[in-house]
């Protein structure tokens, strides 16, 4: 099982060991079957290292034109195997699912332990033994650190690319519902008229927390573990700095047995991404309940919905569900990253190859999640004779009445009281506060004038709040341009924050 000097080990660390290893156990240890999809990352970090080991003197200015040519052919593997490796494209494409095209990768390289081995073995088809040089100074645990991290940078810049998208559907959705009107709810119990636009800004200011988390923790992560090594640091001398600007890092790490063991750089995103997904889960939970017959507040987009097999008359929120469960799927995802590395001793542990999955399979549900929502969120449609009417039924105003009292001189405490027994009488009378006759509302308080019934009208009843960040109209005006011009910025920015 030793080396020779043409071809690699069949193992890259066969040397010590005089049995082969158990069939099943091989198999069962290999990180290819998923790891595959690092390709692009692991071409680039090794392009990275080459150009590093050059410098160094290990490779001829000759030798590293090759290793750099061989390399890019090996890359363009990755484009047999399209557009496939899609949570870092942006692009799913669901007709060919990642787990059929990995399948395919895998049969093709049936030696290959993981990525570092695949592409070491397929360097040799393309350069011979030169390849063989290709490790020299450097460990697959920086490597798959390094990987990683670009990975995850990658996978942030998508996202971040999704927010700014959804966001200005968001945006654009609110400027189309203009001053309409709908109840705000606490408690699930309606409680006060506010804009549509001013609920779907809500949306958008969570959006906007999930962006800055995105790239914080970009910034936080962007720097290079080439040159840490297995545990100690390399053990060639080599400038860090110039891998690190290649893979545009800020700056190689400072400690070689943090930078190939921590993964809080994975945490960081999978954190984020659960607190994104929380956010959806609520955006799609409140449509859901929108979308029913008890609250008639939205015409589900056909595009969007599905049918009953069983009962013809069905359009069901398929769309809004599957969000609000994808959102469990994140928040597990980090849960098992955060058990995998609990209790880790430093340095590298294997533990840490099966927190590989889990980035995955976030990057494929947010990518996805966000590949529906901008156009699910433009073509919503709501009822808004509905939202009106429930927006000024059921005493949604006591609060601008209890004010209109206030701003009289009368204590709040006292007025509150009076409009609690004004709603008390319209409940027993079935009428709203505004209907109530002047004269029997003077028998509760003599500050009730004929002004009332203007104080206590839906638009009065939003404009008490003109506060910024208040739904009063010229306030959510404000508001919404404000937002605007921030996503656009964003956007201009291409999404790079900070
Ligand atoms: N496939 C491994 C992983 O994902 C690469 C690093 C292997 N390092 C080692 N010392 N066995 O973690």
């Amino acid at each position: 099982m030793s080396t020779t000097t043409e071809q690699p080990a069949l193992k890259m660390w066969s040397g010590r060991f005089r049995e082969p290893l158990d069939r099943t156990f091989e198999q069962w240890q290999r990180s290819f079957p998923f790891d595959w999809r690092l390709l692009p990352q692991e071409v680039a970090a090794s392009k990275a290292h080459a150009q590093a080991i050059a410098a160094a003197g290990v490779l001829t200015p000759e030798e590293l034109e090759t290793m750099l040519a061989g390399l890019e052919r090996v890359g363009e593997r990755a484009i047999n195997w399209a557009h496939r490796i899609s949570a870092t494209s942006g692009q799913m494409d669901y007709e060919t699912s990642n787990a059929q095209v990995g399948a395919a990768v895998v049969a093709s390289a049936p030696q290959a332990e993981d990525i570092h081995h695949y592409v070491e073995l397929e360097l040799t088809k393309e350069v011979g033994a030169l390849a063989l040089k290709l490790h020299t100074g450097r460990s697959r645990n920086e490597q798959i650190a390094t990987d990683m991290r670009l990975f995850v940078r990658e996978s942030i810049d998508v996202t971040t690319a999704g927010l700014i998208h959804w966001s200005s559907a968001l945006l654009s959705l609110a400027e189309r519902c203009g001053d309409d009107v709908m109840p705000g709810y606490t408690h699930l119990q309606r409680a006060e008229p506010v804009l549509i636009a001013h609920w779907l800004l809500a949306y958008v200011s969570m959006l906007e927390r999930d962006l800055s988390r995105f790239a914080d923790a970009r910034a936080r992560m962007n720097f290079c573990p080439l040159g840490s090594g297995a545990i100690a640091g390399a053990t060639l001398k080599l400038d860090r700095s110039i891998a690190a600007r290649e893979l545009d890092f800020t700056a190689p790490t400072p400690n070689s047995m943090d930078a190939t063991s921590d993964r809080d750089f994975m945490l960081d995103f999978a954190q984020a991404a659960s607190t994104l997904g929380l956010h959806i889960s609520r955006f799609a939970e409140e449509l859901t309940l929108y979308a029913t017959a008890e609250f008639g507040f939205v015409d589900l987009p056909e595009a969007f919905s599905t049918g009953s097999s069983a009962m013809p008359q069905k359009k069901n929120p398929d769309l809004t569900e599957l969000a609000r469960g994808k959102s469990g799927r994140l928040l597990g995802a980090a849960t098992a990253l955060a058990t995998i590395v609990k209790g880790l001793p430093l340095a590298y542990n294997k533990d840490l190859q099966e927190g590989q999955e889990q980035i995955f399979d976030i990057a494929d549900t947010l990518a996805g999640l966000l590949s529906v929502l901008p156009n699910f969120t433009r073509a919503l449609r709501f009822r808004q004779c509905a939202m009106a009417h429930a927006a000024e039924t059921g005493y949604l105003n006591a609060m601008a009445a209890a004010t209109y009292l206030s701003n009289k001189g009368v204590p709040f405490r006292k007025a509150h009281e009076i409009v609690g027994n004004a709603v008390r009488l319209g409940l027993d009378r079935g009428l709203e506060l505004n209907n109530l006759p002047l004269a029997d509302l003077q028998t509760l308080s003599p500050e009730f004038t004929e002004d009332f019934f203007d104080a206590v009208d839906i638009r009065a009843t939003l404009d008490c709040h003109d506060n910024p960040g208040g739904t009063a109209v010229s306030q959510v005006h404000i508001a919404l341009r404000a937002a605007e011009a921030r996503i656009a910025l964003l956007a201009a920015k291409g999404g790079a924050l900070g």
